[in-house]
């Protein structure tokens, strides 16, 4: 059995990035406030590796707000066409000022004045003041680079835990489950 959920991570991301018609990446993101209430919202999946599952937000939406009081959050992807699931649990820490940058950096201008324009999470009174906001980006930027947002950046999810679950026939699914043990992997079976 492979000892390293990393690698079966990849193996499994690229197969649903084959077979997925839309949103491979896409992944729902669970975080709780203080007082324990979960919320969950889809998010996309920006970078991996063994250090840990990237996503980029609002540090000012109400994701961001949950994560500041509680670091911790899980992950889920669920990929219909292959009947597979992913179960990621950990701590969460924003990833560096550098990584944020390099990231922004890649996305169209569009979706950077759409980063500037969002106050994502508030209340918004119309979708035309929305669009205002958006020319208004326009504008400020006209000519110029669009620089990232302060506040917009990313979080890196640093897992201890990863289950992955395979369909089977009659509900006798599959469930591997790997739990940190410092820099190791344990791996047992879960029953269904
Ligand atoms: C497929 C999909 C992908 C999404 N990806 C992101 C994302 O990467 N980052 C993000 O901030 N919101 C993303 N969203 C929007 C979020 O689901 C959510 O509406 C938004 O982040 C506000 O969530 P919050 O109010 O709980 O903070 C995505 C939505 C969908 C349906």
């Amino acid at each position: 059995m492979a000892d390293d959920p990393h690698k079966l991570f990849e193996t499994w991301f690229a197969e649903a990035a084959a077979a997925e018609p839309n949103d491979h990446d896409a992944m729902a993101l669970a975080t709780a406030d203080p007082l324990g209430r979960p919320s969950a919202r889809m998010v996309l999946l920006k970078g991996h590796d063994p250090r840990g599952f990237v996503f980029y937000t609002h540090r000012d939406s109400r994701k961001g707000g949950e994560l500041e009081a509680n670091p911790v959050a899980a992950l889920l992807f669920h990929w219909k066409s292959l009947r597979r699931q992913i179960r990621i649990e950990g701590s969460v820490e924003p990833v560096s000022e550098a990584e944020a940058d390099a990231y922004f950096a890649t996305r169209s201008r569009d979706s950077r004045l759409g980063a500037w324009a969002s106050d994502q999470s508030r209340p918004l009174a119309s979708r035309a003041a929305f669009e205002a906001r958006y020319e208004d980006m326009r504008a400020r930027f006209e000519g110029g680079d669009v620089p990232r947002p302060p506040r917009w950046s990313g979080y890196r999810l640093l897992p201890d835990r990863i289950e992955f679950w395979t369909d089977r026939p009659h509900r006798l699914h599959e469930r591997r489950l790997f739990v940190r043990d410092g820099e190791h992997w344990d791996e047992g079976l879960l029953y269904p």
